[in-house]
């Protein structure tokens, strides 16, 4: 709990910096100076962390274990398991990265008696997929502010988002679907014991924040409205170099943005950086063709091998003798 109370802690702070610095009347700090300064720390962050990734030595193939490699052609392989191509990497990967196909085996274990049992577990892909497909059409959606005019497809997005017209101004599906996502990933970290146990602070603040983002954003599209001509305004100025403090915008959108300011911050330093690592994970990016090609390990100390020819070669008259097998007669 004490994990969950600095998380909160610092979403207060958070909240209180935006409402003293918008009534001390300091707007342009947060809505030019914060904004640029944190999509620099995103930008610099993200590459230099992808880059420092890139230069970790890989020098083996690391199978993964789930499925048959490609081997004799009577055994069965499995392509996207254990792909042995580019293509089947690429295969791999777009399943992991759009669905989650790892995810999907997740299991659970409960101690039955004296046995531990394994069910499968679906629900954390199930809302895990949810939640990272909804964030994802809310940040597009978004374009909106910064394109001028709006590009049809933003506005198809939008349009498909809000296809059931509930409420107005129409509550987006995607909305709907962040909430209850983000809600689920807090509640069991939060209330299932071995999660709450191994539960760090960055694991409650990455979903707090994200959480915040989503409220504040909700509070101002169906309770406080944004001057949204302004934000328009002041996201075209970003975007073209050329931003001016806005007036009057709303404390609710100060405070939207000075969480997404925070969540750009911070991202390269937290765990959220799965985004990149993702595609730099070799038991995803790297085919598996051990039994096609030999991976030497490039820094190996030079070892005196004696290969099998060799040893038949050495001792061909007496394995003939015990009436042993030979490759060569
Ligand atoms: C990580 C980035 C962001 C996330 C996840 C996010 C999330 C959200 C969500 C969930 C909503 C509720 C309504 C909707 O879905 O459109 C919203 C609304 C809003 N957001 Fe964001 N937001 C982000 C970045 C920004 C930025 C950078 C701006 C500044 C241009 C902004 C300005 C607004 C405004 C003005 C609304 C109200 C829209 C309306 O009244 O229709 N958001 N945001």
């Amino acid at each position: 709990m004490k994990n969950l109370g600095i998380s909160l802690f610092a979403i207060a702070v958070l909240v209180t910096v935006s409402v003293g610095a918008t009534s001390a009347g300091w707007s342009g700090l947060l809505t030019i100076v914060i904004p640029y300064a944190a999509l620099a720390v995103f930008l610099i962050g993200f590459v230099t962390r992808v880059f420092r990734w890139t230069k970790s030595p890989v020098p083996f193939r690391i199978p993964a274990t789930c499925g048959q490699q490609a081997s004799l052609p009577w055994i069965r392989r499995n392509p996207l398991d254990c792909p042995s191509s580019l293509a089947g990497v690429i295969g791999r990967m777009f399943m992991e990265v759009f669905l989650f196909r790892s995810l999907f085996r997740n299991t659970e274990m409960e101690i039955a008696g004296q046995r531990p049992v394994y069910g499968s577990a679906k629900w954390l892909w199930f809302f895990g997929l949810l939640f990272h497909w909804s964030l994802l059409i809310i940040v597009v959606r978004h374009l909106r502010f910064f394109l001028e005019p709006i590009a049809a497809w933003v506005n198809t997005l939008a349009a498909i988002d809000g296809f059931f017209e509930i409420g107005s101004p129409t509550l987006y599906l995607t909305d709907a679907a962040l909430l209850a996502g983000l809600t689920f990933l807090f509640f069991r970290r939060a209330v299932a014991p071995r999660l709450r146990y191994i539960s760090l602070v960055t694991d409650y603040f990455a979903l707090l924040l994200i959480m915040g983002v989503a409220t504040t954003g909700l509070l101002m599209r169906h309770f406080f409205p944004a001057d949204l001509l302004a934000v328009k305004n002041l996201a075209l100025g970003w975007v073209t170099f050329a931003p001016t403090i806005p007036k009057g915008v709303g404390p609710v959108f100060s405070i939207h943005l000075l969480f997404v300011c925070a969540l750009l911050a911070w991202f390269p330093f937290s765990k959220l950086m799965h985004m990149g690592g993702v595609f730099l994970s070799p038991t995803r990016n790297l085919a598996n063709d051990n039994r096609m090609n030999r991976h030497v390990n490039p820094w190996n100390a030079p070892v005196k091998v004696h290969t099998y020819e060799e040893y038949e070669d050495e001792f061909r008259d007496k394995m003939k003798l015990a009436g042993l097998p030979l490759e060569k007669e």
